[in-house]
């Protein structure tokens, strides 16, 4: 969907205490890239517990578009027939991914190596969102793009008839460009080597041993080296999603600020590479612990029983840390409201080119609901003001963005005066059952009319 048709003004306020189980949906990383793998075998891939969320579904959209065979078995059960790597078909009309900066960025490269031409667009959110970081080593494999001024969307991409491999270093810590560069040298010949300096998600390298790929992942002074031999049969693969960490982060947050809660969120994906917020919240003194670590779908994964801690004091993340917990700086920017002491999140530029600039977002309508704010380019300092302190009182704008919308029905929860967010319809791009989980916790939380 490139719009939402309507707006759903959404309130939150002042709950009793969160119990219960709290069953988040699978990993929207490893959703995508799922069906995307599963479109490049040979043969039948089987994915379980996929996100189906609107992001996974354009994305599903899309691959059939590329010609893969896709179809919904069951409730987060599906069957993806794979046309091999280099056997994607060139698709009949515009691929609009929606919301959703990873499924473009992946597909892109996924596409770019075949002889095929594509053209791609997305919601307004996306459209404004840069494509030059893609393009720019999509080129290197030679690959043309035409799009819009600052390499915007819509977008055309003419594949690289004769592909030739690639190495490069990703300037910006990003996985989307990892994986995009990873997957265009899948169909170059010889070698295509990716170094990133600062280690960001690292699902598409699981996964393509998973299916099979050749992939060597050295850590050196560089930083890690991803080397990747192209032109490999993938084997079709099972796939089952763990949930989702940054899911998990709203109902965890939520039940850390909110008196009395005591939650289970069973099955969260702890791969190091997505944990920072949770190493964050127990350097503030969240009463968190992870229970029956186990493996599951290649990731490791635990049941996390979070209970509400009244001591959160503020801390300093290092910008180090800012990739392993990208998309939980919001809510994070929440949890640091209802703190005491001062929070201080480095190295969070990022955050500017998300589905909304992210750090503008949460200053104004944290601003907007009492709370003190500092912010420049690359950092974002929240004055917390203590449990059970903070106003609200306000309504905030969620600028087509899902993870602003959360976190502020997530601060609502908490603060003395109810918390409204001007749409919440973007939720549904990465967690369409936030409403019924939380309100079945106990939250407040509701649909606004009007
Ligand atoms: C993602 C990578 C991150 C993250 C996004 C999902 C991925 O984006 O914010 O939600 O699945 O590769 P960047 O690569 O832009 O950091």
């Amino acid at each position: 969907m490139s719009a939402h048709a309507e707006q759903i003004p959404m309130t939150a306020r002042a709950s009793g205490p969160l119990r219960g189980v709290a069953e988040v949906p699978g990993d929207k990383s490893i959703s995508h890239r799922a069906l995307i793998l599963g479109a490049m075998a040979v043969g039948t891939t089987r994915v379980t517990g996929l996100l189906e969320g609107q992001d996974v579904l354009d994305t599903a959209k899309a691959m059939r578009a590329f010609g893969a065979t896709v179809t919904r078995t069951g409730p987060g059960e599906w069957s993806v027939q794979g046309v091999g790597v280099g056997g994607f078909s060139e698709p009949a009309d515009v691929i609009d991914c929606g919301n959703s900066g990873t499924g473009v960025r992946l597909i892109m490269g996924a596409m770019a190596t075949s002889p095929i031409t594509a053209t791609f667009t997305g919601d307004a959110s996306l459209r404004k969102r840069p494509m030059g970081r893609v393009t720019v080593p999509l080129a290197l494999f030679g690959t043309r793009a035409v799009g819009r001024a600052g390499g915007r969307l819509p977008m055309t991409i003419v594949g690289a008839a004769d592909p030739v491999p690639v190495r490069y270093t990703v300037p910006v810590p990003s996985a989307q460009v990892k994986s995009a560069v990873l997957l265009a040298g899948l169909n170059a010949p010889g070698e295509t080597v990716v170094i990133e300096r600062e280690a960001t998600r690292d699902h598409t390298e699981r996964m393509l041993a998973g299916f099979g790929a050749q992939v060597r992942v050295e850590e050196t002074p560089e930083g890690r080296v991803i080397t990747l031999t192209g032109q490999p049969e993938l084997r079709p693969q099972t796939v089952a999603v763990p949930r989702d960490p940054s899911s998990a982060a709203f109902p965890v947050c939520a039940a850390l600020i909110v008196p009395g809660s005591d939650i289970l969120v069973p099955g969260v994906s702890r791969n190091p590479t997505r944990d920072g917020l949770y190493v964050t919240l127990l350097e503030m003194g969240a009463d968190i612990t992870f229970e029956n670590p186990r493996e599951e779908g290649g990731e490791p994964v635990a049941d996390l029983r979070v209970r509400y801690s009244a001591a959160l004091k503020g801390v300093e993340t290092p910008p180090h840390r800012a990739a392993s917990m990208i998309d939980e700086f919001p809510v994070l920017s929440v949890v640091a409201a209802c703190a005491t002491g001062t929070t201080v999140m480095r190295g969070v530029k990022e955050l500017r080119v998300k589905e909304s600039d992210r750090i503008d977002a949460m200053a104004r309508g944290l601003e907007a609901c009492g709370v003190r704010i500092e912010e420049d380019e690359d950092t974002l300092i929240v004055h917390g003001m203590g449990p059970g302190n903070v106003p609200g009182g306000a309504t905030c704008a969620v600028h087509l963005d899902h993870r602003i919308a959360m976190s502020f029905l997530v601060l609502g929860l908490a603060a003395r005066a109810p918390v409204s967010v001007d749409d919440g319809a973007p939720i549904a791009t990465s967690f369409p059952v936030f409403e019924p989980l939380m309100q079945a916790l106990g939250a407040a939380l509701e649909r606004t009319s009007g």
